[in-house]
Order: structure tokens, then C-alpha cells, then sequence
């Protein structure tokens, strides 16, 4: 990896939450310069390139528009191959970023990714990067979107996500209690629990106003003991099932503390060997899509220029 340039979209936080058609805007400006500083940094220049690697899905469609639109231009002009990534086995494949600097620490297939973000919550059977299965999935709200709800009913800033973290980080995890939905087979659901830390807070603050702010370390680090118990329990009856021991996770929400730690333990339990990104390769970013890129190269996969985004795209057909 020779670079991995990330643009800021700070107007998420002004709004307290993703416009899409902001997100399309802010794009669209940013590309080019994001670009630049990432052939700079490489220092490398448009005439070295070998290939294009760009997102098809899933994702915001205006946002994966300008995305292909350019990675399209670019492929034409330069007269290179482009190659249509899925984000999702983009954030199960960033385990193998840099993977020549660390012969010794890398999964070994087929192993188990819990791929955690703002919009995914899933269990993916990986049995080489480009055979990908997911065994068990969010049937509604993704682990990462529950974390931003709560802290918006918490009056955090978006993304809430690493702000619960941090305050967690202070609290006491058991100070408060959340039920546990019953969900089949390796399944998730997290729309419940939004619910349920709606009236949790309502009937706390009506006999306590400062009830949050007296009690938000607490309130944190129980919330997020619940969501990393939650995610824990189904990873550990896949890996039973499955019969494996290499485990990894990805995605936003694998930055965050409690999931880490929670993660080690359960290896230490079971005999695991954890993978664990660094943070730079868990929220979304480029090299994880180079990544992915690079092994397409070399299967010689490479994508049509009637390439045409989808935002639902499902794992396992990319
Ligand atoms: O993978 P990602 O960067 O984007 C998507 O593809 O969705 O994930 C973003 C999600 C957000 O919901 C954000 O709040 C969450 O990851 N996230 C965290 C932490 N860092 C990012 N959630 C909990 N703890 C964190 N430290
Ligand atoms: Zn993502």
C-alpha cells in the first residue's frame, strides 16, 4: 500500500446524519483532489497505473455514481482495465492490506468475518477472497446504525458510534440491562433495541432531567456491553457450527473498544486466532478496495465500462 487518502464528509455532522444527495455533492468534490493526494503520496503518477478499482455497491447510489462515473474516465483515458468491487468483501479483504509485512499473522481459509458497519451486520463464511458466503445477517438495523441511533437520542454528534466508545471507556458496563431479542439461526435484529433505549431514556429523564448527562459514561458502556454481546454470541455458535478457529472482523464497528476486547476473550476461551484490522482499515477507506482490486487483477476479472452501480448489491456475486 502507497497510500490510502481519505476525504472528511464533515457536512454528516452538521446534519446530524447522512444526506445522500449532500454525500453525492460532497464527492463530486472531493475526488479529484483526493486522487491527487493519493498519487502524490505514492508518489507514483497516472501513467504507472495498472488498473482501476472501484466501489459497484452497495451504498448511496448518487455517491456510487460519481464514484464509477470517474474510475470509468479514468480506465478510458489511461487505457487500463477497471475492476467493480463489492464494498462488503472490500471490508472482509482489508485483513489482507500489507499482508507480506506479517507472514505469520494472517487467516488462514476458510475463516469467519463479522462484518460490522452503518449499514451491514453479517457473518461471512470466507473461503478465499473471492468465495464469500454470509451465514447469518442483520434482519433489519446494521450494529453500527444502532450505535448512531442511540447516541443521537443521546444528543451525541454523527457518527455517534466512536463517541459511545469513548464514553464507555468510563463507565460502568453493568450498571444498566438490555433484553436480548430472539432471533433465528445466525441472525441478527437490532431495531428492537432502538425502541428499547427510547423508553429506557423517557422514563429515566421523567424523573431525573439531567438523567443523561449525569449518567452518560454508564449509559455508554452498558449499551455497547449489550451490542458487542449480542454480535459475540451468534460468532460464537457460527464458529461451533463451522468448526473454525481463525476469526476475524471488520467494518466501522470493529473500531470499537468493547468489541475488541470482547472479541480476545472469547478467542481465549475457544482457542481462537483473532484478526483485527487496524483502525485506518475498518471504517471505509480506499486500500481496502485496492485490495480487493488486486486480487481481481489477477484472476484477470475485470469489469465492463457499462458497469452500472447497485446499491443493494448482495455479497457473493462480486
Ligand atoms: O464501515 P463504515 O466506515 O461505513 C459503512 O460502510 O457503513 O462504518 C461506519 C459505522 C458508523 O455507524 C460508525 O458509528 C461506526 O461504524 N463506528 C463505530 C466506531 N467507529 C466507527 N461504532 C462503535 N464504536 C466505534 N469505535
Ligand atoms: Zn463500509
Amino acid at each position: 500500500m502507497l497510500s490510502n487518502v481519505i476525504a472528511n464528509q464533515k457536512v454528516h455532522e452538521q446534519y446530524g446524519g447522512v444526506v445522500p444527495e449532500l454525500a453525492s455533492r460532497a464527492h463530486q468534490s472531493n475526488i479529484l483532489p483526493v486522487i491527487d493526494q493519493a498519487l502524490q503520496q505514492a508518489k507514483v503518477s497516472k501513467s504507472d497505473l495498472s488498473a482501476v478499482a472501484i466501489t459497484k455497491g452497495p451504498g448511496l447510489l448518487g455517491s456510487l455514481l460519481v464514484g464509477t462515473s470517474f474510475a470509468k474516465s479514468l480506465s478510458l483515458g489511461l487505457e487500463i482495465p477497471l475492476i467493480e468491487v463489492n464494498h462488503m468483501r472490500g471490508h472482509v479483504l482489508a485483513h489482507f492490506i500489507g499482508i507480506d509485512n506479517r507472514a505469520n499473522h494472517k487467516p488462514t481459509f476458510p475463516f469467519l468475518c463479522l462484518t460490522v458497519s452503518g449499514g451491514h451486520t453479517q457473518i461471512v463464511l470466507v473461503k478465499s477472497p473471492m468465495e464469500m458466503t454470509v451465514i447469518g445477517q442483520t434482519i433489519d438495523d446494521a450494529a453500527g446504525e444502532a450505535f448512531d441511533k442511540a447516541a443521537k437520542m443521546l444528543g451525541l454528534a454523527y457518527p455517534g458510534g466512536p463517541l459511545v466508545d469513548k464514553f464507555a471507556k468510563q463507565g460502568d458496563p453493568n450498571r444498566f440491562s438490555f433484553s436480548v431479542p430472539k432471533v433465528d439461526n445466525l441472525d441478527y435484529s437490532f431495531s428492537g433495541l432502538k425502541t428499547q433505549f427510547l423508553y429506557f431514556l423517557k422514563a429515566e429523564l421523567k424523573s431525573n432531567d439531567n438523567f443523561i448527562s449525569l449518567n452518560l459514561n454508564d449509559i455508554c458502556a452498558s449499551f455497547q456491553k449489550h451490542i458487542v454481546k449480542v454480535l459475540l454470541q451468534k460468532l460464537e455458535i457460527a464458529a461451533k457450527q463451522h468448526n473454525i478457529q481463525d476469526i476475524a472482523i471488520a467494518g466501522g464497528v470493529a473500531a470499537n473498544s468493547g468489541l475488541r476486547n470482547g472479541l480476545e476473550k472469547l478467542a481465549s476461551k475457544n482457542g481462537w486466532r483473532t484478526f483485527i484490522p487496524e483502525f485506518q482499515f475498518c471504517t471505509d477507506n480506499a486500500a481496502m478496495i485496492a485490495v480487493t482490486g488486486y486480487y481481481k487483477y489477477l484472476n484477470n476479472d475485470f469489469a465492463s465500462l457499462n458497469l452500472a452501480p447497485q446499491p443493494r448489491l448482495k455479497l457473493g456475486l462480486t
